[in-house]
């Protein structure tokens, strides 16, 4: 087991380029099992959600190359076993994502249930009764999602939910449906529209991307392609986050900032300078105190749920009082009882945090507990006063790639060590 020994203060300084996004490289990765034909995939992240992806591709009879301009050759077009182990996916709930595609393409799926993680109950309702509404026979037991279908054909699919796995998972099926199929209330994330060009590229008749009715023509076959996955709007707020609670000045490269409207306006309220050009942002705090900012998280474009904590570590020592609301999952709060470990002033009122900023945190012994409540621990041992350890380190492992490296380049003072 790894922990992160962080000594804080110093103001994060220099550039980095961002990674290929996790939650776009995912459902292409798995978009893999509808191709005749291998995808060539680049900018793809190493981190161990990608991992344990390819791990459970293989399992099903993939075949990949990992080439040596880092992109990786994937092959899903003669799968041999339809079943996603509970092994695989207990560590990974996004294999949700093979269920589409292997009912689209091979007509037969047997995955076990995502279960739950620290941040809510996470259910697969709306997966699951859509593909029902395609035709697609679905049985729940024993942990597992016995699903099958003569052929699936076009619906109308209404979410009462803004999902983005679950529009994910339909469009994949849907580009391989015989039929039409709307979807209405879709997700609009980045990360979708990435998947939606990818299956663009390799033939798939979809129109409506950014919007919230996406329109999917099924089509016979759907060829291999190479494709560039898009960078991490995440991993770069986070690391713009990170400047700013240490008073420093960064610039991160690789970015779209068109994705990340939400996050840049919340920035500048906090008081940071922020400059953005077609593919980098430069934040420059000017070593001054951040204001308090008010965030209440839901569906792109609006501010993501997957940046609250980080915001939360930079409200704990802002110059006044902020609220925080997560309307997205029930038990997002993970980081709360750890940043007040380390002097943070927060008090949680259902689902939203009370945070009145405090001068300084102090550094502590901390425990990560899931991946972004990891990230706002790291952020706050940055500017804490004295030494931050975090255990657990294979949270943050599943979505920043190379963390330490990223913010030694930026002049912190973190150690990844062995306990
Ligand atoms: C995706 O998760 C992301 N993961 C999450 O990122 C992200 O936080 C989340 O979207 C919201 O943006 C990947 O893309 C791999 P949802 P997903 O379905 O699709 C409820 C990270 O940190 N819901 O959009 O699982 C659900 O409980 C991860 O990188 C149902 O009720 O999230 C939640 O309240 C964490 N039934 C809401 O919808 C369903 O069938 C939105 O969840 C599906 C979802």
């Amino acid at each position: 087991m790894y922990k992160l020994v962080i000594n804080g203060g110093t103001p994060l300084k220099g550039s980095i380029k961002t990674s290929g996004s996790k939650n776009a490289t995912l459902p292409i990765f798995f978009s893999s099992i509808l191709a005749d034909e291998p995808l060539k995939l680049s900018n793809t992240p190493q981190l161990s959600d990608v991992s344990t992806t390819l791990r459970l591709l293989m399992d099903m009879g993939s075949n990949f190359v990992l080439e040596e301009d880092g992109s990786i050759f994937i092959d899903s077009s003669a799968l041999t076993n339809l079943t996603a182990e509970y092994s695989l996916v207990k560590t990974m709930r996004a294999s949700i994502l093979t269920l589409g595609p292997m009912l689209a393409k091979y007509k037969k799926a047997k995955i076990s249930l995502p279960g739950g993680c620290a941040i809510g109950t996470r259910p697969v309702n709306l997966h699951l009764d859509a593909l029902e509404k395609m035709g697609a026979t679905i049985e729940v037991k024993n942990g597992y999602i016995y699903a099958s279908t003569k052929g699936l054909v076009g619906a109308q699919i209404n979410f009462d939910l803004i999902s983005v796995t679950a529009t994910e998972n339909i469009v994949m099926a849907a580009s391989l449906a015989k039929g039409i199929t709307t979807i209405n209330n879709a997700a609009q994330e980045p990360e979708v529209t990435d998947l939606i060009r990818c299956l663009k590229k390799m033939g798939a008749k979809i129109s409506g991307e950014n919007t919230s009715t996406l329109v999917i023509e099924g089509v016979d076959i759907l060829s291999g392609v190479e494709y560039a996955i898009c960078p991490d709007r995440i991993e770069a707020g986070t690391y713009l986050v990170a400047a700013a609670i240490t008073g420093g000045k960064i610039t991160v490269n690789n970015i779209e900032p068109d994705a990340m409207r939400a996050v840049i306006g919340k920035l500048i309220e906090t008081g940071a300078d922020i400059q953005t050009n077609q593919n980098s942002i430069k934040l420059d705090m000017k070593g001054k105190r951040p204001y308090p900012v008010n965030i209440r998280t839901s569906a792109y474009p609006n501010f993501p749920t997957d940046m609250q904590a980080q915001f939360m570590a930079l409200n704990s020592i802002a110059e006044g009082s902020s609220t925080i609301t997560e309307t997205i999952f029930e038990n997002r709060f993970m980081h709360v009882p750890e940043l007040s470990r380390m002097g943070a002033n927060l008090k949680l009122e259902g689902n939203t945090v009370v945070c009145k900023g405090v001068k300084s945190l102090s550094g502590a012994n901390l425990m990560a507990t899931d991946l972004r409540a990891s990230a706002s621990l790291v952020l706050a041992g940055l500017a804490a006063q004295g030494s931050t350890t975090i255990e657990r380190v294979y949270h943050l492992d599943r979505g920043y790639e190379m963390i330490e490296e990223k913010f030694k380049m930026l002049g912190a003072d973190i150690e990844r060590v062995q306990h």
